[in-house]
Order: C-alpha cells, then structure tokens, then sequence
C-alpha cells in the first residue's frame, strides 16, 4: 500500500493547475449511457474514481477509448448488461449515478446496494423514491435494488432531503421520461449545471439546474456530444488551504473562484491574504496569526463538507477556538483523531468540532481514512516540523490527480513510497 513522506515546513511560491472535477466527471461518464452515440469528455481528472466509473461502464457494454490522459470517448451501441456489481459499488458509492440512466434507456437496472460508507450512513431512499414516482417498480432484493419500468413518465418530486445524487439521477432519468418532470428541493452544486449542460449538448430539455428547481422535458431520444468538465473545486480550495498555510505565493489557475465563494470568504475573514481572479486564486500564508471561527456545513452554495477536513487543518493555525459543525454526514470527523496526533488540540461534540489553536504540528505516522480526511493530513504534514507518513494513501488518490507531483512543484517536500 502506498504511502506518502511529507517533510514540512517548506515554504510554497509558484503555480498549479487544477483539473477537472472529479464529482462532475463521474455523472457524466454515467450520462453517456443514456445514448448509442459517443460522448467525449475533455478535462478529466486522472483520479482512481473516474478509473472504476470507466471499468463499470465496461462491463455495461460501454466502448472506451480514452486517447489522453484528461479524454475520454464513450460509446453504448447496445447494453451488455444493466448491472452493477457489489464489487464495484462497494468501492464507489457515484457509481449509483449508473442506476437513472440505465433504467431510463433500458426499462431495467439492478445496482447493488452501496452499503455502508466510512463517513456515513448515506441512504439512497431519495434517488428510489424519485424513481418509482416516475414510474418505475422498485425493489430491494439480494442487496440490489432492481428497478423496473415499461416507460418512465414526467412527474412533480420534491427531494425531502437535499442530495447532489439523487438530484442527478432524476435530472438523467427524466431527460427519457415522456412530458415533464419538475424536480423541487434540488441539490444546487456547480456539477449539477455542469451535467445539465452535457446533457444539453446531447438534446435533453432542462431548465432551472442550479437552482432548487428543475424541469426537464422528456425527448425521445439523445444523441453524441462533446463537453468540457468544469474545474474541479474541492481540489482548488485544497490548494487554496495550502498557500494559506505556507504560501509565499500560491497561484491557483484554471479554476473557478465563484464556485468557491463560501471558503474563500471564511479565509477572508482569518485574515488569509487572498487576491480573486476570473478563473484564478493567489493566497499567501498571513504575517499575523490567522483568527478563530465558527463554519457549519451545508448544502451549495454554503460551505461544502468535502471541505471540512481541509479547514480544519488550518483552523489548528489560527488563534482562538473555532467550532466546526457538519451537518451533511454523520462521522466525517475521523482525521480529528488523526490531526491530534501530529500535536492539534481538537476536541469532538457530537457533530461539532471544536479546535483549539495555534499548536504547532510536528510530523508522525498517520493514517488516511477517507478522500477529504486524507487531504486534511497532507495539508497538516506541510505546516508541520519534520517528517509526516501518510498510510492508505489510496483513500487520496480516488479524487486527487497526481498531488504529490502537484504539491512538489509548488516547492512541498512531498514523495510517494510503497
Ligand atoms: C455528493 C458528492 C460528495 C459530497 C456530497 C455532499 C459526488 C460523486 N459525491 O455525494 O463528494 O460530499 O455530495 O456534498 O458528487 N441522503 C439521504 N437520502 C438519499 C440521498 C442522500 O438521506 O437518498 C442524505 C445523505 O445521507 C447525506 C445528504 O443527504 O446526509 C447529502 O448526500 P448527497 O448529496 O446525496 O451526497 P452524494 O451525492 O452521495
């Protein structure tokens, strides 16, 4: 299992590039099961999750040719299958996302029941729910869910819970569905624009994506398109949290700061010096002690859970006590133990943090334990004195391409080892 060595202290200056998002690449793979057409995709990330997505898209019968690194041609003349295995799931809950477009285009999808998740129970009642008003007969057999359908038709659904993939399987599966679907409550993330626009571009009918409602017009049939993935923005705002914490002078490009709003105010506020381009960010770490603060999570356009890890590792730099309360899931505060052990004082309440700072860090053996937790590590190991071994490293490579190369050309004392 790979491993990563991160000596801190380091101070950064230079640029990095960001790439495609990773939570609007794997929707939209998902998306190219809805025509027998090709779908390419630019400005995908080279993360392991998008490498599991194309391996479930395989066994669905997808062709893949993938002739650079960030593109990808995907083409399903005909379904070889509608199932996706637990072994798969298992590994990646998005790839649900498979279940809408299958059904739709099919009349038929089995996709095994995710199961339990590290940070969370993460129910999908919600995208089953939706379904069935629909129009389709669901059930729950054998650890799958088994979704069946003579015809989807447009239907009213208001999402009791706001949920980012939930919105996405309803917004696919009513592009096939015959008259109007509106979606109410919908989840408003930057990637459900973006996959509204691929599916735009392939001849679906939305209106309202982005906003908490959605109407789709139900066409008989989508056709090949070409699309750009939007930025990735969680992996922005990580390096944003990297030249907040060492910068010299950080510049973050081909990003998109106005997805970023919520964490770049919160780093206003500390005193982070920060200068907000068009399509790029330059931080430097602040002369003074940053200032304490209390952030809750919430649904887009407030601040993103897959970005409270990383805060809190920059949180244990600023004076004061900051509360950090999650509201999204239930147990995504494992890498407070984890940051505790490099020297953080961070006591848990319930879903609150509270974080007790400056305490300077200095370097251990740590474990990854999710994708964001593992983020929070490497960006603790860069502020802190000495040698930091990150374990289970693969939790990091699911959504971060090639970070250890990113963060090295920024000057971070950063190596992979097995
Ligand atoms: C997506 C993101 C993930 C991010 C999360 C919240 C992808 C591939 N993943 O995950 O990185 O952390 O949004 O921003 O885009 N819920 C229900 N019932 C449902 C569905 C969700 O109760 O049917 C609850 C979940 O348990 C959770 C909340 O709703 O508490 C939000 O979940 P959701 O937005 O669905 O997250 P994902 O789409 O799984």
């Amino acid at each position: 299992m790979d491993k990563l060595r991160i000596v801190g202290r380091k101070r950064l200056t230079g640029s990095v590039t960001i790439g495609g998002a990773k939570n609007a690449a794997l929707p939209a793979m998902a998306a190219s099961l809805l025509t027998n057409e090709p779908i390419t995709l630019t400005n995908v990330p080279d993360v392991w999750d998008v490498g599991t997505m194309r391996r479930l898209l395989l066994r669905l019968g997808t062709h893949v040719v993938q002739p650079s690194l960030d593109e990808i041609t995907l083409t399903t003349a005909r379904l070889a299958s509608d199932e996706a295995p637990y072994e798969l799931v298992k590994t990646m809950r998005a790839s649900v996302l498979v279940l809408g477009p299958l059904l739709a285009r099919n009349g038929r999808a089995r996709v095994s029941l995710p199961g339990g998740c590290a940070i969370g129970a993460r129910p999908i009642n919600e995208h089953i729910r939706g379904l069935e008003m629909l129009g389709a007969k669901v059930s729950l057999e054998h650890g799958f869910i088994d979704a069946k359908t003579e015809g989807l038709s447009g239907a009213t659904i208001r999402f009791g819970t706001v949920s980012v993939g939930g919105t996405e399987n309803l917004m696919m599966a009513a592009c096939l569905a015959r008259g109007e679907t509106v979606l109410e409550n919908c989840a408003r993330e930057p990637e459900i624009e973006d996959l509204a626009e691929l599916l735009a571009r392939m001849g679906a009918s939305i209106e309202g994506a982005g906003t908490e409602r959605i109407r789709v017009h139900g066409v008989d049939r989508l056709h090949g398109a070409r699309h750009r993935i939007v930025p990735d923005r969680i992996e922005a705002g990580t390096y944003l949290i990297a030249g907040a914490l060492m910068g010299d002078d950080v510049r973050i490009t081909e990003c998109r700061p106005s997805h970023l709003g919520a964490l770049t105010d919160i780093l206003d506020r500390i005193g982070v010096s920060l200068v907000i381009g068009e399509d790029s960010l330059s931080v430097r770490a602040a002369d003074d002690d940053l200032v304490s603060i209390e952030v809750e999570t919430a649904p887009y356009p407030l601040f993103p859970t897959d970005m409270q890890a990383q805060l809190m590792a920059l949180l244990t730099q600023a004076r004061g006590t900051s509360r950090l309360s999650e509201t999204i899931f239930e147990n995504r505060f494992m890498h407070a133990s984890e940051l505790a052990r490099l020297g953080a004082r961070i006591e848990l309440r319930g879903n609150r943090a509270i974080v007790h700072g400056p305490t300077p860090l200095a370097g251990t053996n740590v474990m990854a334990t999710d994708l964001r937790a593992s983020a929070s590590l490497v960006l603790a190991g860069l502020v802190a004195e000495g040698e930091t071994l990150i374990d289970r490293v693969y939790h990091l490579d699911r959504g971060y391409e090639h970070i250890e190369e990113k963060m090295a050309g920024l000057g971070a004392e950063v190596e992979r080892f097995a």
